[in-house]
């Protein structure tokens, strides 16, 4: 283990600042990494438990920084516009990540990923089936960027990372985004 703070990707986004206050308030040292410090709120960078270091996701030097100051790794990165090429932006992220944890000896990673993410034991549900359909249609370039990472994470072949990928739904509403982001937040506490 490297270090003894809770890296999180994906800091300043409504979930993002959600969990950095529910780490806070859990008194778990974390860290911020972000491209855009101005967005966490005062009453966080304030706590002497958050530190918030500026980068962005292209630098690996800064992201292997911060990964050696690290226990565990919570990341909420994934595409914040309907727009998004369709690419593999965001798993490449995991491609710069997940080797630096093996670098740093940092063994566990929570990633998150969507209700587009199937798995053979999934019951079945018309509303996801729906609401999947709709994403691939309107917003196909974020559909493949989930998807993904998905297969990132579902073929790597590295026994010395402990990995979840854990799937939210709609985190739309501000009352929606903070029900979903407890409920994220208790599968994340269960695995830390
Ligand atoms: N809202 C929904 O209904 C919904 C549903 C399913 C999944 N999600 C996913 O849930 C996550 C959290 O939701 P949210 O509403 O809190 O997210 P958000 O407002 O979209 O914020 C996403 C976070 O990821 C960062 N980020 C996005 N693209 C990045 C990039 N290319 N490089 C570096 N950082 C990047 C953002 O940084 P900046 O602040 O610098 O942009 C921000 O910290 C998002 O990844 C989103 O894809 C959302």
């Amino acid at each position: 283990m490297a270090g003894d703070s809770i890296l999180v990707f994906g800091a300043t986004g409504p979930a993002g600042i959600s969990l950095l206050r529910e780490l806070l308030y859990r008194k778990l040292p974390a860290l911020a990494y972000c491209r855009n410090p101005s967005k966490i709120p005062e009453d966080l960078t304030s706590n002497s438990l958050l530190e918030v270091v500026k980068g962005d996701m292209s630098d690996r030097k800064a992201i292997s920084g911060a990964i050696a100051k690290s226990r565990a790794i919570i990341s909420l990165l994934g595409p914040s516009s309907p727009r998004q090429p369709k690419n593999t932006e965001f798993a490449d992220y995991y491609r710069t990540i997940v080797p630096l944890m093996k670098e740093h000896r940092v063994g566990r990673i929570l990633a998150l990923g969507t209700t587009a993410m199937y798995r053979p034991d999934d019951q079945s549900s018309v509303s996801r089936a729906v609401m999947s359909t709709l994403i691939k249609v309107v917003a196909s370039g974020a559909y493949h960027n989930i998807l993904a990472i998905q297969d990132y994470f579902e073929h790597l072949d590295e026994s010395s990372i402990e990995w979840t990928v854990f799937r939210v739904g709609n985190l739309l509403s501000r009352g929606l985004l903070i029900n979903s982001a407890r409920l994220d937040k208790l599968a994340i506490f269960l695995y830390l």
